[in-house]
């Protein structure tokens, strides 16, 4: 149960990150390992650069978002240095380390410049690897490998269990997301537009756009039916008929992925809604340790196919539904992947910490998860289906048309698509619905 908050989590997050990522030095034959926060990227001839985004293996160390240029050296066996990078530019307010807490972990050490960052680092690298940007003065800083291959596979399979501070921080991103979902769905039902629904979402989340995990998907009426919308239209819609909200908050550099469906006074809508939301619980119903998740996203194919043959879009049988094709025009995408440090987080695909891939069911190329569950996974659990016009519109004469009530497609078109989207915590006997939980506390 994610109760404790992450503060007080964060010590022996620290001491398993250092454990799992000794292992993978160790495997790989390295002795130290440098992992860097990244560094500004510069517009094309502007002397501004795009927001900063810290690289995902730096965060797992250290929850420093914004201190680009910033490193920190792990040596097994030794506390983490954390060299801190500090720009002597007037223009900007310099950065500053928050005093106490999760910074009494590092030893610490301030720097003005790359240079000085090399010299805070032992003067011998011939067995560290760097794991970050390959930034042209690395050449000469005698490092045994930038980037090798074996140490970040390993990292990767490394960060699939979470440790309970991460488990906290992902359930703290998803109370806050929860707040933004409820403030949202008040906007649009007041008649607000995509625009105003995502500025509705992001002050009650208290976090500015580049904050948040991924850009939102808002998507009023029939903009649902693209599955990862990305304008924000500023005009209100003169019947407003559906929300799909896809947006999620973040917190010390987790990230929720949350989706919520909302019909806007049409009762058969609104009873999809409801008939896809308890499709969805059911689905989480099978998430505990030893599933294999292509097994899940197979149940999914299956009860989506037979709620739309339930709702009268497809005409035939749930087994001809599936084995025609006609079922995934309706559900493209997989039922849901591994969250974390990033939203599509990564690990999905890996077979062990060897390396080796799991491969995806050959229907599904879009799945990002083939793992069998374990507890410390968390994944989301996103069933939905679309009334896509690139997929569907060129059977109208095709192979699929008599499978297809054309008169339902037709009426329901207009609102998009629905998707129900949860985040779950693998347990050691089932799951925890951090999404959930969040919404029925807030
Ligand atoms: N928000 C992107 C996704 O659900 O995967
Ligand atoms: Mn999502
Ligand atoms: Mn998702």
């Amino acid at each position: 149960m994610p109760q404790s908050t992450p503060g007080s989590l964060f010590s022996a997050h620290l001491a398993e990150v250092a454990r799992r990522s000794a292992a993978a030095l160790e495997k790989c034959g390295f002795e130290a390992l440098i992992l860097h926060a990244g560094e500004p990227l510069d517009l094309f001839r502007d002397d501004q650069h795009y927001p900063f985004k810290a690289h995902p293996p730096f965060k797992w160390w250290a929850p420093l978002l914004d201190a680009p240029g910033s490193m920190v050296l792990f040596q097994p066996g030794r506390r983490p240095t954390l060299i801190f990078h500090v720009a002597t530019d007037f223009w900007y307010l310099p950065n500053r380390l928050p005093e106490g807490g999760w910074t009494s972990e590092f030893e610490i050490i301030e720097v003005h410049s790359r240079a000085e960052a090399r010299s805070a680092l032992p003067a011998d690298l011939a067995r560290t690897a760097w794991i970050g940007d390959p930034l042209p003065e690395l050449l000469g800083w005698g490092l045994a490998s930038i980037n090798p291959p074996d140490v970040l596979r390993r990292l990767d399979y490394a960060r699939g269990c979470k440790t309970p501070y991460e488990i906290a921080c992902l359930a703290e991103a998803n109370r806050i997301g929860a707040r933004g979902h409820r403030a949202a769905e008040a906007c649009f039902r007041a008649g607000g537009s995509e625009y105003d629904i995502h500025q509705a979402f992001a002050a009650a989340c208290g976090q500015r756009e580049h904050e948040l995990p991924y850009n939102s998907i808002v998507a009023l009426n029939e903009a649902g039916s693209v599955l990862h919308y990305q304008i924000l239209r500023r005009d209100r819609p003169a019947q407003p008929h559906s929300l799909l909200l896809d947006a999620g908050a973040s917190h010390r550099g987790y990230g929720s992925d949350i989706t919520r469906t909302t019909a806007y006074e049409d009762a058969e809508f609104a009873a999809l809604v409801a008939a896809m939301d308890r499709l969805q619980l059911g689905l989480c119903d099978l998430a505990k340790p030893g599933t294999d998740w292509r097994e899940i996203h197979l149940a999914a194919v299956q009860r989506i196919a037979s709620l739309l043959c339930e709702c009268g879009v497809i005409r035939c049988g749930v087994e001809e539904a599936i084995e025609s094709g006609v079922a995934r025009l309706f559900f493209p995408h997989g039922i849901g992947h591994m969250l974390g440090l990033q939203v599509h987080d990564v690990g999905g695909l890996v077979a062990d910490a060897e390396g080796g891939t799991l491969p995806k069911p050959p229907l599904d190329p879009a799945l990002r998860l083939t793992r069998r569950l374990e507890p410390g996974f968390v994944v989301t659990m996103e069933p939905g289906f679309y009334f896509i016009d690139a997929l569907l519109g060129p059977q109208r004469q095709g192979p699929h048309a008599a499978r297809i009530d054309w008169s339902r497609v037709d009426r329901l078109r207009k609102f998009g698509g629905i998707r129900i989207e949860d985040n779950l915590a693998i347990t050691a006997d089932g799951h925890d619905n951090l999404t959930r939980r969040a919404f029925a506390s807030t």
